[in-house]
């Protein structure tokens, strides 16, 4: 039986570091037993060009048949426009609801040859181990949101940060159970002095964690948290939090290590996987063939392990991209002065190379 993995290439960057991907993901599977067939459907910016809306049909029944899901990224500065209009984030907004992958994972460790990339210093950064378990179908993203304006013609907006008992206890199960195959440290982040969510999230991590005696469970307020990610990162194992606050917290994570180009994902739930780096469409280098597809690669590796069950293969993968980097392949944002700055594609070659 082959497994179905439906590619969203999506926009800017996200086609060519996902063509990188898929390059890696077949030559991984050479010599395999486990057969894919692949697809590639349209979301996004351009699926709003073609179809008139961010996630068309024909992109939701490949979604049906799908095993695990391959993307790039999507937007860009011509689909920004005033309020009303679609916008290709509502795209991927839908995909993750339709897929109900609702623990998005998001491992951050330093490469020991990446640590001038990073903004920390050396003896900090190459401390950075930990894995961010963000809560991705809930919250502000998804909850009651309205404009309009009063009678005295003043504009209002609001969003709600909405969180059921069960979304919130699925999510800290797959947080307690990463943890137990890690240190065995979790670290739950809210916003409890001011918020009810907040407070909803802390009594059910309370509860859970009966169940991991063998876990150790620390609550810390996001902004605090945010300051310790930079000052303390090694005090970090796995850190789980709801959606806006994991967006962000992650992407400050994500530089600890050196560049936003080099960190995967994997967003897991109800069975199908959807795996992506987590960078976006970086409209400033799209189209350049410099774009890092470090992320893309090793979003590949988090695929075979978790939706194809290869581990030897995955582990495989991300050898090849350590080794990449050891042998001094640096795409142009982990380039420091005099390195030997490759493109997209070489550095794709590089880590076919070292496989
Ligand atoms: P971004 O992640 O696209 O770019 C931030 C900065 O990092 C830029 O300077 C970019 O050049 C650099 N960068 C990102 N990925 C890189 C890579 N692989 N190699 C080298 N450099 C890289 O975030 P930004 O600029 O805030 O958003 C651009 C667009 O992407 C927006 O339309 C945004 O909504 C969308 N976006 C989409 C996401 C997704 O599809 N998952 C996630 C985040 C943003
Ligand atoms: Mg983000």
């Amino acid at each position: 039986m082959a497994y179905h993995i439906v590619v969203l290439p999506g926009d800017g960057i996200g086609p060519d570091v996902t063509r990188a991907a898929v390059q890696v993901l077949e030559h991984a599977l050479k010599g395999q037993s486990v057969e894919i067939v692949m697809s590639e459907h349209l979301i996004g910016g351009k699926a709003l060009d073609t179809y008139g809306v961010p996630l068309p049909d024909v992109t939701l029944e490949a979604l049906h048949k799908a095993d695990a899901v391959l993307l790039g990224a999507v937007g860009g500065p011509k689909w920004d426009v005033g309020p009303g209009h679609l916008r290709p984030e509502a795209g991927l907004l839908a995909l993750r609801k339709t897929l109900g992958v609702y623990a998005n994972m998001r491992p951050v460790k330093a490469f020991s040859e990446l640590l001038d990339a990073s903004p920390l210093r050396r003896e900090i950064a190459q401390r950075v181990d930990l894995l961010i378990v963000r809560e991705l179908t809930g919250g502000a993203y998804f909850g009651k949101r309205e404009r309009g304006s009063d009678a005295h013609g003043m504009q209002f907006a609001y969003d709600t940060m909405f969180y059921s008992e069960n979304e919130i206890r699925r999510v800290l199960i797959t947080a307690f159970d990463a943890a137990r195959l890690r240190r065995k440290k979790l670290t739950s982040v809210d916003k409890a002095n001011v918020l009810d969510s907040s407070r909803l999230w802390r009594e059910i991590v309370q509860d859970v964690s009966s169940h991991y005696p063998d876990v150790e469970v620390e609550h810390q307020l996001v902004d605090s948290c945010a300051m310790n990610l930079v000052t303390h990162p090694q005090s970090f194992d796995v850190l789980v939090t709801e959606n806006l606050f994991g967006d962000i917290l992650s992407d400050e994570a994500a530089v600890l290590t050196g560049s936003i180009g080099m960190l995967p994902s994997a967003s897991l739930g109800q069975g199908i996987g959807l795996y992506e780096p987590i960078h976006g469409s970086a409209p400033d280098i799209a189209g350049k063939g410099i774009a890092n597809p470090l992320g893309a690669i090793l979003s590949v590796a988090l695929l075979l392990r978790y939706s194809l069950h290869v581990d030897d293969a995955a582990t495989r993968v991300e050898q090849a991209v350590a080794k990449a980097i050891a042998h001094g392949a640096r795409t142009k944002d982990l380039a420091r002065g005099q390195d030997d700055v490759v493109t997209t594609d070489q550095m794709t070659e590089r880590v076919l190379a070292h496989y």
